[in-house]
């Protein structure tokens, strides 16, 4: 199941990533376009959809059952979960379950998961699924946002697509993996395009001057007015020295962050 593809640097592992859902052709769907599908296009990295319902029980493939204990709603079954879970190879890729009862998922998991060989990601339906195929598997539980969405597909289509992003070789000389939100735990400065005027609505007077200091100094500024009033958790991490991700010390795909 390895795979690499060619690039100007050579040959290099392909990305693997590994989807278990009961949607298979919600994969890669918005992953297809832009940024991340032309990438999947150079072999850069790839998605593997694999239907859940295939281990289902009986004529019906069932793969969901009751609650014990009562309550709304059906609970995806371990037992078919975990033989999905067994037919896949996982070659030292982390097992990732989205979920709204995950701890939050932060950009150092992305640069984690992006540093390695790819990921799986358990895609749940219905309520969610049988907690002792979580805890057997030892899936790494995560959450996108306080928010409940109605399957784990488009928790693991925004899990990707922030990791594809950061494969060397994906963005090219016109995107900046570098200067963005949370790579120094605060949030990006305001951007601004042509024309100077618009709408009776000035672009900063420093921006135009040319001069390369001042302009960082103005960013930087902006940046910390942006975060404290609308992150103040990250604000105060970041006043602490204790903001997010700041050292970059993910490995070699460090590197590639900081070139791209
Ligand atoms: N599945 C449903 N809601 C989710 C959320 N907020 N984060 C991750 N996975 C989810």
């Amino acid at each position: 199941m390895l795979s690499r593809h060619g690039g100007a640097g050579g040959w290099a592992m392909t990305w693997q990533a590994t989807a278990l859902t009961l949607f298979p052709d919600m994969f890669p769907g918005m992953l297809g376009h832009s940024l991340a599908g032309r990438a999947l296009e150079r072999g850069i990295w790839s998605v593997d959809a694999r239907d859940m319902r295939e281990y289902g029980l009986g004529r019906h493939r069932v793969v969901d059952d009751t609650p014990f204990g009562g309550g709304a709603g059906m609970v995806m079954r371990p037992d078919v979960v975990a033989s999905a879970i067994a037919d896949i190879d996982l070659a030292g890729r982390p097992l990732v379950y989205p979920t709204p009862r995950g701890r939050r998922l932060m950009q150092a998991d992305i640069r984690r998961y992006a540093a390695g060989p790819g990921v799986v990601v358990l895609c749940g339906r219905y309520e969610g699924v049988d907690e002792r195929v979580l805890e057997a598997s030892g899936a790494e539980q995560v959450s996108i946002g306080d928010y409940v969405l109605s399957g784990g597909e488009v928790a693991a289509t925004v899990l990707l697509d922030a990791c594809v992003r950061l494969l060397p070789g994906v963005m090219g000389s016109g995107e900046s993996a570098v200067e963005e939100s949370f790579s120094d735990g605060l949030l990006e400065y305001p951007l601004y395009t042509k024309p100077a005027q618009w709408d009776g609505r000035d672009v900063p007077e420093v921006l135009l001057s040319g001069h390369h200091a001042a302009i960082a100094k103005w960013r930087r500024a902006a940046s910390e007015t942006v975060t404290q009033a609308r992150r103040p958790d990250l604000w105060a991490a970041y006043r602490a020295g204790t903001g997010q991700d700041i050292s970059r010390t993910a490995g070699p795909r460090a590197d590639a962050d900081r070139l791209n």
